[in-house]
């Protein structure tokens, strides 16, 4: 009977749409508006709190597993409209009936809206976001998002809890794998890019889901790299690189921010006002709803910041935290509160409408079973068109990182190739952490890969383990330490081959949420089997997957060529062969730096300057540097080679910033080597003295494009208020007079500079 009800209100809906104007989106919004308040008059309190609670369902657990007591009513709950979304309930079947006793158990009938942790992929996986943010490739990436979108929305999922934006510079922070890397420029481009792969034009669209930019705010900085830890952060750095990533999302009209576990400068981002309240919402308008992390109301206790549940209820919500992801605090607390006179009932009325309007906005009052079509599931899911695209975002998230006398690419037949390492033969391990829906196995390894190319003659050889017992979120995850029983055949393998492939780095649970890491070299004894082998044959090609930057000084010294390649999702072993044979010239650059050594970490390119930035003099100790290794990263921000040159000339300013607020910068770039290849020009801007200082350098605007040998191109790049400017320590936007150096080159250290005065 309600689902006739909402049937017929979806199709007054459709008819009022109709009376107006396509493109009049304002009109579209304002009914939307007014048939969310008409709902809202209908709602008691406790069914307003409804709305704010989302419970996890029975298929994953992606967090610490709630008390079952507490769990076994999540139903009646439902029934009772206490419930406004789920998390973790994934494929049709289950999704609609869930759904059902929502529509049509419920006194007004208000469907869920079901949220999932689709990060890079449901079934079909792309590279990890981390890879994908090295090809610098934005169409790609957006292309990524949407295969992701498509494939989730059959499966009835219409809310996905990415793209997390946060930005981090620590590499031991496991969910570095996840986010777009150290840089607030390019990840806020990425950011926009995923937000509008996922939303597409039409949010209302079968195909399309809801996106979530997370985590508000700060959580990539955790203290030592450690999941969950305190973060104490500057305001200059929460201004200029926090927040423009979001900034960015709100501006790509994402529908939900998630707030983060951690604490920021004493209070936990869940119950900072300042944050959710006065930045995102007030100064930034933000207009969708804030969804908190898992129990990350209920964590406001264990911060020592709320003494109990009810209190941290109250926090949450005069904060800003509109939905509490599986703390029970706010079904169980907020009526009494209100009651009491403790919260006003104001707030509780705005968090429902943000909610409620996110549903309108999809179309689940037209149809709340509109994602729940079994015939599209199945044709859907796996579908083999999306391996095309997959298999292009993996080819460009590969970044070339030594290539020493041309040794890449391989010639294509006639060679022994030996091939080493679990991770060569491991068809799981390349889906990487975040790949809850994806089954295991359903990556193509690279063994597989190169025997696909089946151009040489391959022998396999594992060598050793990396971990055993890998399971998904449990600790039940044993590094290799110990067994090198595999060395000797390994060993032989290699003597008597041509070329030596081997495959190592972090198995794909190694790195993501609660995999914070103190070391960041080969987990177990990849290194020592490296050694090994290289001294019987070290015409080495070093195939490294990971979810986050190594420190590989010892393979840099002695291994001629060197591929980062990443966890890149279903099609990995196809992308890795194509890029080893030259098929495709590697064009990624790296979105984080790697270090030479974990010591040297927090270590990223837009650094302040020191005042003792340099060696004053040979043998003078009074510089900023270390004694026992060089503070020099081991591969920069924005690195990655190819397999031809390029070159770059002709850097011009024209600076009319006076007249039009432009300063339109150009640069000739050629490609001097003799393979077609795709270049990814970078400008930074240095700001060389300010009332606040400004980075050594940052990147401000990047342009791929393709050229032919000998082909050249001119670029031009315009730079206006938004590159030129920064945000004081008040949070004030700034653009001051001065001098400005600009570098444009192939990574973070280019060296063609020119200059201008503002
Ligand atoms: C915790 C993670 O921090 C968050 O990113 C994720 O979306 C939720 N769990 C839900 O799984």
């Amino acid at each position: 009977m309600k689902y006739l009800r909402l049937m017929y209100l979806g199709l007054v809906v459709l008819f009022l749409a109709c009376q107006h104007s396509p493109n009049s989106e304002k009109d579209a919004s304002k009914e939307i508006d007014q048939q969310v308040d008409e709902l809202l008059s209908k709602m008691t309190l406790e069914e307003k709190i409804g709305q704010m609670n989302q419970y996890s369902g029975f298929m994953d657990f992606t967090g610490p597993q709630p008390n079952e007591g507490k769990a076994a009513n999540k139903l009646e709950q439902i029934k009772k409209g206490l419930v406004g979304s789920m998390l973790n309930v994934h494929g049709v079947e289950n999704i609609k009936a869930v759904q059902k006793i929502a529509v049509e158990e419920s006194r007004l009938g208000i469907p869920l809206i079901f949220g999932f942790d689709v990060i890079h992929g449901y079934k079909t996986v792309s590279p990890i976001p981390l890879a994908e943010a090295a090809s610098w490739d934005l169409k790609a990436i957006q292309r990524s998002a949407e295969v992701a979108a498509e494939e989730a929305s059959a499966a009835g999922i219409n809310w996905t809890f990415a793209p997390m934006v946060d930005i981090s510079r620590d590499a031991r922070w496991g969910r570095v794998m996840e986010g777009a890397g150290e840089d607030p420029f390019l990840g806020s481009e990425i950011a926009k890019a995923r937000i509008q792969g996922f939303q597409g034009d039409d949010l209302s669209a079968v195909n399309t889901v809801a996106a979530t930019a997370k985590h508000f705010a700060a959580y990539g900085f955790a203290e030592a790299g450690r999941e969950y830890n305190t973060v104490d952060i500057g305001t200059s750095t929460l201004y200029n690189v926090v927040f423009p990533p979001f900034r960015a999302s709100l501006e790509a009209e994402v529908k939900t921010v998630m707030n983060a576990f951690n604490v920021v400068n004493g209070i936990p981002s869940t119950g900072d006002k300042f944050l959710l309240r006065d930045i995102l919402k007030g100064k930034w308008n933000f207009q969708g709803f804030v969804v908190s992390d898992w129990d990350s109301v209920g964590e406001m206790v264990a911060h020592g910041f709320a003494k109990n549940g009810r209190e941290a209820a109250k926090s949450g919500v005069i904060a800003g935290s509109d939905m509490d992801m599986e703390s029970y605090h706010y079904v169980e607390q907020l009526a009494s509160l209100v009651k009491d006179g403790e919260v006003d009932e104001a707030l509780i009325t705005d968090a429902a409408r943000r909610i409620l309007k996110v549903k309108f906005e999809l179309g689940l009052f037209e149809d709340p079973y509109k994602y729940c079509s079994v015939e599209r599931e199945k044709e859907t899911i796996y579908n083999p068109k999306f391996k095309k695209d997959v298999l292009d975002m993996a080819k460009k998230s590969i970044v070339l990182l030594k290539n020493e006398n041309n040794t890449l690419p391989l010639i294509s037949s006639g060679l022994n190739i030996a091939v080493i390492g679990a991770l060569a033969d491991d068809k799981t391990s390349p889906l990487g952490n975040w790949r809850i829906a994806a089954d295991d196995g359903t990556a193509v390894s690279v063994l597989e890969g190169l025997n696909a190319y089946n151009k040489n003659n391959y022998t396999y050889s594992k060598g050793a383990d990396v971990v055993t017992g890998e399971k998904r979120f449990t600790r039940e995850l044993t590094i290799n330490n110990t067994d090198k029983s595999g060395f000797s055949k390994a060993i032989a393998t290699a003597k008597s081959a041509d070329v030596v492939i081997m495959v190592l780095g972090e198995h794909g649970l190694q790195s993501g949420e609660g995999r914070s890491r103190t070391r960041l070299d080969l987990p177990g004894v990849q290194q020592d089997l490296l050694e090994e082998v290289y001294k019987v044959n070290p015409n080495i090609v070093l195939v490294l997957q990971n979810g986050r930057p190594l420190a590989l000084p010892w393979a840099d010294e002695h291994i001629p060529a060197i591929l980062e390649a990443w966890h890149l999702g279903s099609e990995s072993g196809n992308a890795i062969a194509e890029i080893l044979y030259g098929d495709y010239n590697p064009s990624g650059k790296l979105p984080m730096t790697f270090p030479r050594h974990v010591g040297q970490v927090p270590i990223y390119y837009n650094h302040k300057s020191t005042g003792r930035p340099k060696l004053p003099s040979p043998g003078e100790v009074f510089w900023s540097h270390y004694t026992d290794e060089k503070h020099t990263p081991l591969y920069l921000f924005g690195f990655g080679l190819s397999y031809t040159t390029f070159d770059f000339e002709e850097l011009t300013i024209d600076n009319s910033y006076t007249e039009n607020k432009t300063v339109s910068v150009s640069v000739k770039v050629t490609n001097t080597g003799r393979k077609s290849g795709k270049v990814t020009t970078q400008l930074y801007l240095q700001d060389e003295f300010a009332s606040v200082t400004r980075p050594v350098r940052e990147l401000k605007a990047f342009e791929q494009v393709d050229l032919n040998p000998g082909e050249s191109r001119v670029l031009s790049f315009q730079l206006q208020d938004k590159e030129l400017g920064f945000y004081n320590n008040e949070g004030e936007f700034l653009i001051e007079e001065g001098g400005f150096q600009v570098y444009v080159g192939e990574d973070s250290q280019a060296q063609l500079s020119n200059s201008f005065e503002l």
